[in-house]
């Protein structure tokens, strides 16, 4: 069992406060992404749960045992860095084995283990060559497969795909993702792409400001956006907020007292008569949907269409909501039942 607890935990660094209160459930063998804006502190969480930082209030329990004061190494966790270090002076292979010859894993069983985590990540070829003579997406996979090799119970990545071509970034994730879930691994990984969120979460950590706004599964945080920033954070083009009523109930929305209304672009559908009219100012085509941006009084709108039929700037438009895709705001921006 290693399932991994954040109880309370806070942390300032000289008066800054990095983290503010942060309380985490991570399941045995659950993926986890924590995604959020640079400097909300994901790096900071990761640090403490691997055991390089010390927190300033609250624990962390891997497998339900408190790792207050417990060293890096006795916390059976391998993480990889945003910068990943790799060592330059060793061959690819000796720094993937490198947690393994740490361990004293027997020689006949470390050279598997290794060609295996290279296989995955593509660069078994690479076994011999010098890890300093590397492109930047060759040494961040040397730093996942390394992580890899030792087979942890728990497995801690901070942006392990960034340095890889859009392709590859692409290829890597599911094959990674696959592999985790065979193996069992308890996992966080943490990006800021909300993509790769989507996509390979089990459940999805949103971070703002050193607090977590929302944790769900990736279809309801999509969904169901906890605050206004979820819903313009996550979704690309992201969530519109319409605070003029007029402009709501056009839409099909009854319009409610002082709250904003939230609705994904593709929620805003073309229809032949009635509805929100507006003029399409920015049309984009991106093959299989064209984006569109209207001005709405003060609110920009983003709509999502398909490509077909395509639409012209300058075009006029008949907008209503789809059914149930209203999403309610308070001024404060938390979402409203
Ligand atoms: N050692 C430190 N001393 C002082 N402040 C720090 C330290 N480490 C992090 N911080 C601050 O804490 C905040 C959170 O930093 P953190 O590195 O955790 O952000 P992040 O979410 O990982 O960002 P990014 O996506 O850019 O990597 C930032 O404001 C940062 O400047
Ligand atoms: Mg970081």
């Amino acid at each position: 069992m290693s399932s991994i607890s954040i109880r309370g935990v806070r942390k300032a660094f000289k008066g800054h406060e990095a983290l503010k209160a942060i309380d985490l459930e991570v399941r045995d063998q659950e993926f986890c992404v924590l995604l959020g804006p640079s400097g909300c502190g994901k790096t900071t969480l990761m640090r403490i749960v691997a055991g390089l930082e010390t927190e300033t209030e609250g624990e962390v329990l891997i497998g339900g045992r408190s790792m207050k004061g417990l060293a890096p190494r006795h916390r059976n966790i391998a993480m990889v860095f945003q910068n990943y270090a790799v060592f330059p002076h060793m061959t690819i292979g000796e720094n993937i084995g490198f947690g393994l010859r740490m361990r004293k894993t027997p020689p006949a069983q470390l050279q598997e283990q290794v060609r295996r985590a290279a296989a995955l990540m593509h660069i078994e070829p690479l076994l011999e060559r010098y890890a300093g003579q590397l492109s930047g997406g060759q040494r961040q996979r040397v730093a996942v497969a390394r992580a890899l090799a030792v087979q942890p119970d728990v497995l801690l990545m901070d942006e392990p795909l960034s340095n890889l071509d859009a392709l590859l970034r692409l290829e890597m994730r599911s094959e990674l993702k696959g592999l985790l879930r065979e193996l069992g691994t308890t996992t966080i990984y943490v990006t800021h792409d909300q993509t790769e969120a989507l996509g390979m979460a089990d459940r999805i950590a949103v971070m703002h400001g050193g607090r977590i706004v929302q944790f769900d599964v990736p279809e309801q945080v999509y969904r169901m956006p906890a605050t206004r920033f979820v819903g313009s954070f996550i979704g690309n083009p992201p969530m519109n907020f319409i605070a003029n009523p007029e402009a709501q109930a056009a839409l099909g929305c009854e319009p409610r007292a002082g709250l904003i209304l939230g609705i994904r672009p593709e929620d805003l559908r073309p229809v032949p008569e009635g509805g929100l009219v507006l003029q399409a100012r920015v049309v984009e085509m991106l093959g299989a949907s064209q984006q569109l941006t209207a001005r709405v009084g003060d609110d920009l709108l983003r709509v999502s269409l398909p490509a077909l039929p395509a639409i012209t700037t300058g075009q006029t438009l008949r907008l209503l909501a789809a059914p149930g895709a209203a999403r309610w705001y308070d001024p404060e921006g938390n979402l409203c039942p």
